[in-house]
Parts: structure tokens; sequence; C-alpha cells
């Protein structure tokens, strides 16, 4: 994607979970008991986490993330086998102290020095999100953490990315939201706000509406996209 600097954004909204905060960790540190299964059992559980939480918007059954964790882990677990004794609780604490992608404080700090307000909205539960935030070092880094527990269902309804616009006091235009889970970064296009894809995953572009804004493969490159455009 040929990307266009971003004029008029007053605030950045990040996704937390493979935007910020790197879900791979959690199995990764586990890894001394998992051996090699760690990507396969970290592939397994991001996946079944992200379905059940398609799957409860849909049947309008929700439960909270930190639920909807534990029971994709369960699965993940069972798949593969892994029975071992007081795993499963050792993982769920490591989601709540994920490593952060290393390039995350810094690009926080250039886009707070340059005025812009900061933001995570996410799946996450509230206290899910304030441990990991606090575990990364990153308290006081956003002017606010927003939890889909406000308006009770999942991404990609569109009630979620209203939320941003609304407690920020913002307007979608003038948000720019971030997300590296490309199913999120174009529904919150297709829901009003600007968007910029952090495409970690060098993934294909989604086949639904609509195009973000722009595509950078990880957070260093947004302050330029931002700082450059003309009324800044
Ligand atoms: C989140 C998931 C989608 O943080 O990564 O909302």
């Amino acid at each position: 994607m040929d990307n266009q600097p971003l004029d008029g954004i007053a605030a950045c909204v990040f996704d937390a979970y493979g935007t910020l905060f790197d879900f791979n960790s959690a199995a990764r540190t586990a890894s001394d008991e998992l051996g090699d299964d760690w990507q396969r059992l970290s592939e397994l559980w991001r996946q079944k986490q992200l379905q059940y939480t398609w799957l409860r918007g849909l049947a309008g059954r929700h439960a909270d993330f930190w639920q909807v964790t534990g029971d994709a882990l369960d699965f993940a677990l069972a798949t593969l086998k892994l029975d071992r004794p007081g795993l499963r609780t050792r993982l769920m604490d490591l989601y709540l102290h994920l490593q952060t992608y290393p390039e995350v404080p810094e690009t926080l700090r250039q886009l707070r020095s340059s005025g812009l307000k900061t933001a995570i909205l996410s799946n996450g539960t509230p206290a899910m999100l304030a441990a990991v935030v606090r575990s990364s070092g990153l308290d006081g880094a956003f002017d606010a953490i927003l939890s889909v527990e406000e308006v009770g269902v999942f991404k990609p309804h569109p009630s979620v990315y209203r939320l941003a616009s609304d407690r920020l006091g913002i307007a979608p235009a003038a948000l720019c939201f971030l997300s590296s889970n490309a199913w999120d970064a174009f529904s919150a296009k297709a829901s009003g706000l600007r968007v910029v894809w952090c495409n970690r995953f060098a993934q294909a572009p989604e086949r639904i509406p609509a195009m973000p804004d722009g595509e950078i493969s990880d957070l260093s490159a947004l302050p330029a996209l931002l700082l450059a455009a003309p009324s800044r």
C-alpha cells in the first residue's frame, strides 16, 4: 500500500493483543515445559480465542475475555493432549505479563510528546489490560484504556469502535486506530475510524469492507506517518 500522511489526527487508539503485546510470548516463555509444541499451542490458542469471541458475538452470548481466553486454552491443551499439572494456571498468568513489542515504548513517547493522545481499545477485560500495561512498565503511557466490557460485545461489533470516539470525545475521523489483526483494522475502518494496519505478520489483505488508510510493518513507522501531515 502506498502510504499518504494522515492529517487532522488527534489521538491514536491501539488494539492490545498482537499490536502492543506479543500474545505468543506466553507459550514461548513456557517452552521449557512445552518444548517444540509451544508454537502449535500458541497458534491454536489464539485462533480459538478469536473464534470464540466471534461466535459469542453472533450468538448474543457474551462472556468476558478472561473466560474466553481460558476456554480457548482448554481446547488447545486438550487438542495437543497436554495435561501437565499447573500448566494452565501458568499460561493464564503469563497472559497477564505478555511481552511488549520492542518499538512500543519509544513510539508511544514520540506520539505523546508531539501532543497526540493515546488509548487502548481491546477485547481484554479492564483487569487483564491493567495487569499487562503495569507489567510492561507502560503505566501512564495512555490517556484511556478502553475495554469492550463497557459495551458487552466483542470486536468487530460497531459499538466497540464507537466507544473510542464517545469516551475520548474526539470525532471518529480524528482517531487513528492501529491493529495488527487485519480483521480488526478493516472493521474499524468500516466503522468510520481512520486506520493504519500494523501488518506485523505480512498477511494478505482481508476481503471484507473496508481498506485501511495506511499499512506499516511495525509501529515505529507510525509517528512519521502522522507527524509529516501538513496540518501538524
Ligand atoms: C484485542 C484483540 C483483538 O486486543 O487482539 O482486542
